[in-house]
Parts: C-alpha cells; structure tokens; sequence
C-alpha cells in the first residue's frame, strides 16, 4: 500500500504530481510532496486525493528534485498531519515511506528530545537520519537502513546533495533512467511513463540516485550488481472518461480472447513429462479476488486431475504448515504481482523446494523475480480497486494450465482438450450476450440496493462464484454479504432471513439444479428475495439468466452478472466504485 515516486530532471513537481494520479491506485487517503529548492525543502501535503494536493502545489515554483507520496494508512489517522513526507526537524532531510516500520516504537525511544508531529511510524526514519547525519548522506542512510526492521521502500532528500537516495526491503521499488532524468518509483507500471531503462531493486538495498545513474549498496555500503532491463509500455487511462470498473468489466471478451492467444502463444506449462507425472500436489494461492480465482480453477481441476489441487489464502499459508516439496507446484496468482502475501508465500515454496509459477498481469512486477516461471494472463491494466477482468482471464488461464497437467498425466484425453479450446474460444460472445443486457442487472440492484445484508450461495463449482459475487459485492456498495455453499445455510445462516435480505443463488450446473431450487424455496419462504443467476428458471425468484456452458468453463462467464450486479448497486447508493473507502488496489504490507 501507499504509492511513492521520486525524480531528478525537469518540472519534478509537475512529473511527481502526475506520478501520484498513476500510483493514487495504490492509496489515496492523503498525499504530499517534497520539493527540493536551492539549500532548502519545501513541503506540501493534504488529506485527500491526489487532486486535492494539485491545488495546493498549483503554481509553486518549478524545481529539478522532488519526492511524493500517497498514502493508505495504517499507523495513525488520516489526518495531514500524517500524510507524507516528513521532515527531520533540523529540516535537512524529507522522507516518504512505503511499508511498517516494525520497531518504529523501540526507535522513537532512541529520540527522546524529538517531538514528533505524526503518529506515524515513517516519521521516525526523517529524525533518524538527522541524528546519523556527520557530513555525509549517505552513510546516515545506511546507517539508519541497518536500524530499520519490517517492510520498507522509503525514498530520501537531503539538502546537502544533488542525490535521491532509497532503503528497500520487502516493499517495491523500480529505479528508472531515461534522458530526461532519474526516477524511482513503488511499480514500474508508473514509472514507464518516466523512462523505459528499469531496474528493480533487490531487498536490502540502499539506492544512490544522482541526475544521470544509479548505485546500488547493501546497507553496509558495499556495491551490488543490479541488471537494469526494458520496461513495457502500460496503456495509460488517467484521463479516461466514466467509472474503470465498468469499463473493465466491458472489456472481459476482449482480454479472454487475449489471454487464450496469449497463452497459447507462450510456453504455457515448462514442466516436462516426468516432473509432472511426479507431481504429488498443486497449490493455487492468491488473495481476495486472485484467491477466488484458484478456488474456481481448483473446483475446475477436481474433475479431471488425479492429484491434489490446494487452493490457500497467501496470509494462511505463510502462517500454517501446509507441506512443501520438490514434488510440490505452486500457482502464485496476482494480479497487481506485488501483493506483500503472495509474494511471500512464493518465497516460503521456493525456500522448501517447490516449484512456482507466477499467474500475473504485470510483468516485471515483484512475484516475476521470485517465481521462477511467469505466466501473463493478458488483463491490461486495472484502475479501479475492485478487480474484474483479471478474474476472468485468471481463471482461464489457470485453466489451461490445469487442463494441461492433466493432459501431460494422461488424465485428459486429447479429444476433450481441444474441446475446451473451443469452449474457451466461444466465452468472449457469451460474455457479451451477458453486457448486452446489463441494464437488466441495473434494475436487479435496484431490488437489493437497500438490503440489510445479502447472502450468494451454490454448491460446488458454483460456490467460488459466489464468493466472488459477495466479495464485489460488499467492498464497493459496503452492504454487508457473505457467501456460502448452498446447502450450509440452514445449519446456522437460516436464522438470519427475513424481508430485509437477499439471496442471490447461482446455479449452473443441471444435476444440482433441484437441490439449489430446495434451497431458494426454504429463503423465500422467511420472507428473503431471491435472485436466481442460472440457465434455467427457479420458481419464488428473481431469473438472471446464464447461457449454458460446460462445467469448466462457465465460473468465467457466471461471475460477470455478478460483477455488473455489485456496479450497479454501488453506483446506485452513491458509492466511489473505483475507490470504494478503506482500500487500495495493491497491497504491500503483509
Ligand atoms: C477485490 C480485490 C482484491 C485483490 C487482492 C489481491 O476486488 O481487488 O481482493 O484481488 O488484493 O490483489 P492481487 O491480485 O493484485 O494480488
């Protein structure tokens, strides 16, 4: 969480600004920037979004160095006092932090004179440096790295030198060089738009950027070799007009044709024959969304394959003991690839053994260096902070992916795979038929739009459809929705039905259809309404209507009525869609 930037190179206040509005996905709770200007530095920063800070810095005097920072807070409130950057109180350092400070309290103990303004834990770097100060920058700033414990991706002023300086570890950070100056930045995605020359930086690294290089140390100040690489270019969209989220969502046909090219064009699965004969488990680890998207791939995969397909939450499994070995293959799916869990987690399979493949949108993105294989799932980029399209394109590529370890183990036949070739060739048209019809889910929301609480509920394969339905749902309307496989209500969540509340069932697989139409009858009959999201028609509800479509692949397709349904009530109550409060679109701290 939280975006920083930092330049040297012309207008550095305009460039850091526009900086921040590509970063503002990562945090926008309040946003600042630092400004250096012949022997001093100025500070400007509000509470608020990224435009709220353009008016204050609008017509400030132009200069060659400036770090910024938008904020998604976790010590202290919002509040101005703690948006970033801050200041050492003898004025000769400013400072904007990504990540936790762990000892930040232990390290405040070491600065009893010092009266702090913030509550922030970043707070105490800016003091640090001051007091390590003896002439020289950057052995203060290795000097306070070696202090510094947890995740941190901090970016340096001082007044003293024509250098930015940084200290990373366990955070993102992309130094960027380019003719028009040096950048450094939390995601290359941003920092592409500045220069296409990127290196990133490894853990523990302290980052000397002057006008035209950049050196990289351990914290003990001794030289590493750091490859410098060509960035892709990210399509740009801060100036597109209309809400990302539905925008996104109209895109599903288009990016699913792309992934499924995409994937076909690449080296897909790199394992050979015997190494996936040998394979005893499959994880599929991710969060939220991402998370979501193994739990459908893992339903998708039970069918087929002979071996066990483990779909775990990145923070569970960095926490609980679940066996690794090198007959172990992971899946690490992320969309944004620098979420601070996933990334972890592919390092703890890695550390024990397992093999493990990043199942991103973002290339280049933290998760592709610790992985040792990258699949793309070919989404494009994602501005709104609820995620669609890298949801449906997640799961069909985890599905080809499955399908051909299924396939290499001789557990699927050869026949049934170009079958679902074809069936994944034809999803992009049912998607459409689907957003052709959306006004019709714009009037469903308007029937759920005042719940107290609403409730998606299948069984199997249907059951992570409906996770995600409630996960949309819930995180951009702040309805409060959970999500359950059907035949679990009655042994507790029964109790909770009454007119006030919805259920929204999906249903798309015909061999369970009566057992889900069971269900819609006990909520409907305690007064809940009923929205039914099938192929075929449920009596004592609400008919969404699916297109018919095999097992496999019709999670890709079921989702998107639920995600158009999650818009449009959000949309309806008023809601920020793209920005709903509380969150952020990529989350680095663990
Ligand atoms: C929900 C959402 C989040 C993300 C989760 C993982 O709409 O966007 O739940 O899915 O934070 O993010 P990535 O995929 O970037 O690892």
């Amino acid at each position: 969480m939280c975006g920083i930037f930092g330049m040297i190179g012309k207008n550095a206040v305009g460039n850091t600004l526009t900086a921040l509005k590509l970063l503002e996905y990562r945090g926008y709770d309040s946003a600042g920037i630092a400004a250096k200007r012949n022997g001093h530095i100025d500070v400007y920063k509000t509470e608020g979004r990224i435009a709220a800070l353009a008016k204050i810095v609008q017509g400030a005097e132009e200069t060659d160095m400036a770090i910024g920072h938008t904020r998604w807070a976790t010590h202290g409130a919002v509040c101005t006092q703690n948006a970033h950057p801050f200041l050492s109180r003898d004025g000769r350092f400013a400072i904007v932090h990504n990540g936790i400070i762990e000892n930040y309290k232990q390290l405040k103990q070491t600065l009893p004179s010092v009266d702090f303004g913030s509550q922030t834990d970043s707070e105490t770097v800016a003091h640090l440096l001051a007091r390590e100060y003896r002439g020289d920058a950057l052995q203060a700033v290795l000097t306070v790295a070696r202090l510094l414990k947890g995740s941190f991706a901090i970016a340096i002023v001082c007044v003293e030198t024509r250098t930015i300086y940084a200290v990373k570890n366990k955070s993102p950070l992309v130094v960027g060089l380019s003719e028009s100056g040096a950048y450094l930045c939390s995601d290359v995605r941003c920092i592409s738009r500045f220069a296409q020359r990127v290196a990133v930086a490894p853990d523990n690294t302290v980052v000397e950027l002057s006008a035209r290089e950049a050196k990289f140390y351990d914290f003990f100040g001794k030289e590493k070799e750091t490859d410098f690489f060509t960035a892709d270019r990210f399509d740009e969209a801060e100036n597109a007009e209309g809400d990302f989220m539905l925008k996104e969502i109209f895109e599903i046909p288009e990016k699913l044709l792309c992934a499924l090219d995409g994937y076909k064009q690449s080296d897909g699965l790199q394992l050979g024959r015997f190494t996936v004969n040998a394979l005893k488990r499959i994880y599929l680890i991710g969060c939220g969304t991402a998370y979501n998207s193994g739990l459908q791939a893992a339903a998708v995969a039970r069918k087929w394959l002979d071996l066990d397909v483990l779909p775990v939450i990145a923070s569970e499994f960095l926490y609980d003991n679940y066996p690794v070995d090198d007959n172990t293959l992971a899946f690490l799916i992320s969309q944004s690839g620098e979420t601070a869990d996933t990334v972890r987690a592919a390092e703890r399979v890695r550390e024990r053994g397992g093999k493990t493949y990043a199942v991103t949108n973002t290339r280049s993105s933290s998760l592709t260096f610790v992985c040792e294989h990258t699949v793309n799932i070919f989404a494009g980029s994602e501005y709104a902070v609820a995620s669609t399209k890298a949801y449906n394109c997640q799961l069909e590529v985890l599905t080809l992916l499955l399908a051909d370890i299924a396939f290499a183990r001789g557990v699927l036949s050869q026949s049934r795979r170009s079958e679902l070739l074809d069936e994944l060739a034809a999803l992009p048209d049912a998607v459409q038929g689907i957003l052709d019809d959306c006004s019709s889910l714009a009037r469903v929301a308007e029937q759920i739009k005042n719940c107290s609480a609403v409730f998606y509920i299948g069984r199997t394969a249907d059951y992570p459809i409906a996770c995600e339905g409630s996960l949309k749902l819930k995180e951009i309307s702040y309805i409060h929705s959970e999500a359950y496989p059907a035949g679990e209500l009655k042994h507790g969540t029964l109790a909770l039905m009454e007119p006030t509340v919805a259920v929204v069932a999906i249903s798309t697989q015909s061999e369970l259809a009566d057992k889900t139409a069971s269900s819609v009858i006990e909520v409907a009959s305690r007064g809940a309404k009923v929205i039914a999201v099938s192929p075929r028609l449920f009596d004592n509800a609400l008919s969404v209507k699916l297109p018919r479509l095999s097992p496999e692949t019709s999670g890709i397709v079921s989702v998107v009525p639920l995600q158009l349904l999650a818009y449009y009530t959000a949309k309806s109550l008023g809601r920020d869609v793209d920005k709903p409060r509380h969150l952020a679109k990529s989350v680095t701290v663990e």
